[in-house]
């Protein structure tokens, strides 16, 4: 059973060689090669990422692992090829450009293709298979564990590209978490190389929405969590692309602690303009205040009072009341 296991992960490496070959040399692949020129990646960071093209063909992959000795029904095992109901085989990936995923080992566990144009889906990936699992799989970790815990802090994005420009730009402490929904396997595997996270995920409402989540879990494990915001709909990729490793570094060290995320995107939704709104907001963040110690509970109730227009004294007139009627 552990020999056929290793056979389909096997057949993975294997589908990223021939999808490598192919982005370099076929002609289909030509319109693969000028996008990804395009978005910044030259030859040795394709080398790096090791990333492909599966060309257009139906049965590309699947005549080509064929001969290599690998049955249809294993290429379906291995998350490479589809059945259809007729009970015809057919390559999951067409006309993609393919980035593979690792283990931590950096073994090919999986793959994620992207379209080139505006087609839907944006990303096909590997489904679950005995080997992977996009929960408890984080993108570029293999390339990034060394990084982290010489940085004493991992950063968290949302996509392929966001790791490949980061770690272009020397921030080599980058995973991904592959889509938005990031999972209690996904804390337990970074809390083996720092407590220290950083959550940079899109800032559109799936992002802001996945970052709540992600914030509360990993503090829900012990992690130390901040959140990095960027201008409006905009992702790491983006910023970096734009700016360069300076300013993303700037607005890491700036990162906003729950609190100041949660009083943020309050302000940014326009949320605060009543004083029921700020009455609201505070009943909001006063219970994470509580067990802090002196100094960050001032810290923080100065934050409060900056984003809601209010004065330090009244804000913290309100805490005091909160906190006797808690005791
Ligand atoms: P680019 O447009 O190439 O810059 O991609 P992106 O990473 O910015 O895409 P987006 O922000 O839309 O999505 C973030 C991540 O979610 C992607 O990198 C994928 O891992 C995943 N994702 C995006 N779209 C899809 C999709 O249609 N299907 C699946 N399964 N995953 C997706
Ligand atoms: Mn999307
Ligand atoms: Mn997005
Ligand atoms: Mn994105
Ligand atoms: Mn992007």
């Amino acid at each position: 059973k552990d020999l056929k296991r290793k056979g389909l992960k096997q057949a993975n490496n294997l589908a990223r060689d021939f999808f490598r070959q192919v982005l370099q040399r076929h002609d289909a692949a030509a319109p693969a090669r000028q996008y990804l020129a395009g978005r910044g990646l030259t030859p040795e960071v394709l080398e790096r990422f090791q990333i492909g093209f599966a060309p257009p063909g139906w049965t590309s992959l699947l005549d080509h692992l064929g001969k290599k000795g690998y049955r249809p029904q294993e290429l379906v095992e291995a998350g490479l090829v589809i059945k259809n109901e007729a009970g015809r085989y057919y390559d999951r990936f067409r006309s993609r450009v393919m980035f593979p995923i690792w283990d931590t080992l950096g073994q090919v566990v999986g793959f994620g293709g992207r379209v080139l144009d505006d087609s839907q889906p944006k990303y096909l990936n590997t489904p679950e298979t005995s080997f992977f699992s996009k929960g408890r799989t984080l993108y570029g970790l293999h390339l990034a564990r060394q990084p982290i815990r010489e940085k004493g802090r991992v950063i968290i994005v949302e996509g392929y590209m966001d790791v490949i420009t980061a770690h272009r730009h020397g921030v080599t402490n980058t995973v991904a978490s592959l889509g938005t929904a990031l999972t209690a396997e996904h804390g337990k595997l970074l809390l083996n190389y720092s407590r220290d996270i950083i959550i940079a995920y899109d800032s559109d409402t799936a992002g802001v929405a996945a970052t709540i989540r992600g914030l509360d879990l990993l503090l829900e494990l012990g992690c130390q969590v901040r959140v990095i915001t960027m201008p409006d709909g905009k992702d790491p990729d983006d910023f970096l692309s734009k700016h360069g490793p300076g300013p993303w570094e700037e607005l890491i060290d700036r990162a906003y602690t729950l609190i100041e995320y949660k009083l943020q995107q309050a302000a940014a939704r326009g949320h605060v303009k009543t004083v029921a709104d700020k009455t609201e907001v505070m009943r909001q963040v006063f219970p994470g205040l509580a067990a802090k110690s002196g100094v960050q509970k001032e810290e923080d109730l100065k934050t409060i009072a900056r984003v809601l227009n209010l004065s330090w004294e009244t804000v913290a007139g309100e805490f005091k009341r909160f906190e006797e009627n808690l005791g």
